[in-house]
């Protein structure tokens, strides 16, 4: 027979007491939060008879995602990226915004102050030899189907080993990560290279909960997205190549069936010609469709450490010209 504590006003009281919600200082949401999460975490204690050892080994896999700074990486992996989607999309839906090429997670690997370029840009560094060349190319419009041109189109992904340039020290500064600013038809285009899928790293703290669960750290190749322009909603999305093993069983959630696209191989002598490609390469189309809004906190993302934007936000509003 298992104890059952919880329910005892002692509990109760040490519950209120451990929230500080019999203290003055403190901010009320912190402490109403704090007791919601405690309430509910000492009640799994309970109802799961949750051993000392159970709970010391806890705390040390927290201590080593902590220390290896992989919360970000886990995030996702639990779907917490995809519920905070889900979410917005139902607040969107309740405000009649429905329009727009739908949105997904940002992942935790983005880098702010990328090179920018007005159309057209190269985003890799010509080092990567296994990586097959890729034409990325789209057109910006509006729910009407107006183009937008000088919208701000960033874009980062893996290389083909599925490392991200800045957290993978091999790769240099900067690599397949740019700002393209669309021309006067709305359109970017990018020459790069295909990437491949990513991986959580194998046996850190973050495979080891997935493994607890049965569960693989697996994506497929996919390419990020940051698109603004000013009177439309900002939006964070991505694509998903089709054909890839991960394409529908992605560890972080982001897939979304509109977001799947095919890499088309062209081998046409014309086609590499007209684009000053060396050879056979993979073009992969992207259209993005943005929802209107005259809502300035609607036109840019949400505010979250980001790698490289603190400094980036501080020398902008020096120079007085901090984004809106
Ligand atoms: C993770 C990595 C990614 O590249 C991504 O897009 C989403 C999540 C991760 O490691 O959790
Ligand atoms: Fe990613």
């Amino acid at each position: 027979m298992t104890v059952k504590i919880y329910d005892t006003p002692e509990v109760q009281d040490f519950l209120k007491t451990v929230a500080g919600l019999d203290q003055a200082g403190g901010t009320e949401r912190a402490k109403q939060i704090m007791h919601r999460l405690l309430s509910d975490l000492f009640k799994l204690i309970d109802d799961f008879d949750v051993t000392q050892e159970e709970y010391w080994s806890t705390v040390s896999l927290l201590n080593a995602l902590g220390g290896q700074t992989q919360f970000g990486l886990l995030s996702p992996g639990l779907g917490f990226d995809h519920y905070l989607d889900m979410r917005q999309d139902a607040i969107d839906a309740e405000a009649k915004r429905n329009g727009g090429t739908p949105r997904t997670i940002e992942g935790p690997l983005y880098v702010a102050g990328a090179p920018e370029a007005e159309g057209f840009a190269r985003m890799d560094d010509g080092q990567d030899r296994d990586g097959e060349t890729m034409w990325l190319t789209g057109q910006v419009r509006d729910v009407n189907g107006n183009p937008v041109a000088g919208a701000k189109v960033e874009i980062w992904h893996a290389n083909s080993k599925g490392g991200y340039s800045f957290f993978d020290k091999t790769q240099s500064e900067y690599n397949l990560r740019r700002t393209i600013h669309t021309d006067s038809e709305g359109r970017y285009t990018a020459r790069s290279i295909i990437p491949s899928g990513y991986g959580v790293p194998e046996g850190a703290p973050t495979d080891q909960v997935l493994k607890a669960l049965g569960r693989h750290g697996e994506r497929p190749a996919h390419i990020h997205y940051f698109i603004s322009a000013p009177g439309h909603c900002h939006l964070t999305t991505q694509i998903n190549l089709a054909g890839d093993p991960y394409t529908f069983d992605d560890f972080a959630f982001a897939t979304r069936e509109e977001l799947v696209i095919a890499a088309t191989r062209i081998e046409d002598p014309a086609e590499i010609a007209k684009r000053e490609l060396e050879g056979p390469f993979s073009e992969v189309v992207f259209d993005i469709e943005l929802d209107k809004t005259e809502a300035p906190e609607l036109q840019v993302r949400h505010k979250r450490p980001r790698a490289k934007e603190d400094a980036q936000d501080q020398a902008s509003q020096l120079a007085g010209t901090a984004e809106v």
